[in-house]
């Protein structure tokens, strides 16, 4: 392949709706004290520069596939940034750029020729205040694989139903598809954006800070939906809420002014972290 075109590994045929997970991996960095987990996203020596303002700093990670990597760290350290980073949503803000490497199954995310709506598609993103098209409920699902040329109505049929099942909203909406996604309670709002994002079978799944608009009975939902999901997505979650961090995640990422302190296991991280500011931030102290 010449042009980099980020084509999804040869041989995967799509299916309708989400479960398709038997595509290779270009699986290389094993990660440390993971067995045979591979890396996913991986970034090295990477920086995202606002203007002069770097929130990024010289981050070197290897994001395991399968699994749900939690990044916690104080407000302003560049979570966010780092998490827009994975699938150039940052191109969108003028004066932002990124310098080092980040690649998805080993390809370089920023090389010049990249197909950035292919990326996204592989590489979906649920936000903080749920964002719902003021469309139906049906079109919202429907509309990333519209985008990708699927027309034929029972197959979108099809895939709307799989990924609304996926993100556990099936049952509440089956009967309503045609409503305005608007009209949705806040936590079925969240979870109707994370069908959107399912129903173009991405590899990856960003969240910042998804819970952080939802009350507690939503936000235990989209946690179960997160454990659901682990294996079958690479979930990466931004939150500051700890404990959902330690509930929800195999890995944990401490970032602190743009730069990552510590990555490790969740459970090494919260229980016995190597670095002091992260048991400080951890315990409370500062954040
Ligand atoms: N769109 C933007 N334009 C300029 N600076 C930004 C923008 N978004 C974030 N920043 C800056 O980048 C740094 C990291 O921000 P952010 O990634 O939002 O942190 P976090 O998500 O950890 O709270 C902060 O200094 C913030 O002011
Ligand atoms: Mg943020």
């Amino acid at each position: 392949m010449d042009a980099f075109t980020l084509q999804r590994p040869m041989g995967s045929t799509r299916q309708d709706g989400p479960g398709r997970r038997d595509a290779p991996r270009a699986a290389d960095a094993a990660i440390p004290g993971q067995g045979a987990s591979a890396a996913h996203v991986t970034a090295e020596e990477f920086s995202i520069y606002y203007g002069q303002n770097q929130a990024v700093k010289n981050v070197c990670i290897a994001i395991p596939t399968g699994q749900v990597t939690a990044i916690i760290g104080p407000s302003g350290c560049g979570k966010s940034t780092f998490l827009r980073a994975i699938n150039r949503m940052n191109d969108l803000i003028p004066g932002c750029r990124a310098e080092g490497l980040l690649t998805l199954d080993g390809q370089d995310v920023y090389a010049p020729r990249l197909d950035v709506v292919a990326l996204r598609t592989r590489v979906g993103m649920v936000f903080q205040r749920p964002n719902p098209f003021p469309k139906s409920i049906f079109d919202n699902v429907a509309y990333g694989p519209r985008l990708q040329g699927i027309r034929d109505r029972a197959r979108l049929q099809g895939i709307v139903e799989h990924s609304l099942t996926a993100a556990a909203l099936w049952d509440e909406v089956k009967d309503r598809l045609g409503d305005n996604a608007v009209g949705l309670s806040g936590g079925q709002q969240q979870r109707l954006c994370l069908a959107r994002a399912l129903a173009v079978e991405p590899e990856v799944i960003l969240m910042d800070e998804p819970c952080s608009a939802l009350d507690p009975r939503s936000t235990a939902r989209i946690e179960d939906l997160i454990e659901e999901l682990r294996g079958d997505y690479t979930i990466v979650i931004v939150t500051h809420n700890m404990q959902q961090a330690a509930r929800v995640s195999d890995m944990t990422a401490f970032f602190y002014e743009g730069a990552l302190i510590e990555f490790g296991s969740t459970r090494d991280v919260f229980t016995n972290p190597s670095e002091k500011r992260t048991e400080d931030y951890i315990t409370g102290r500062f954040g």
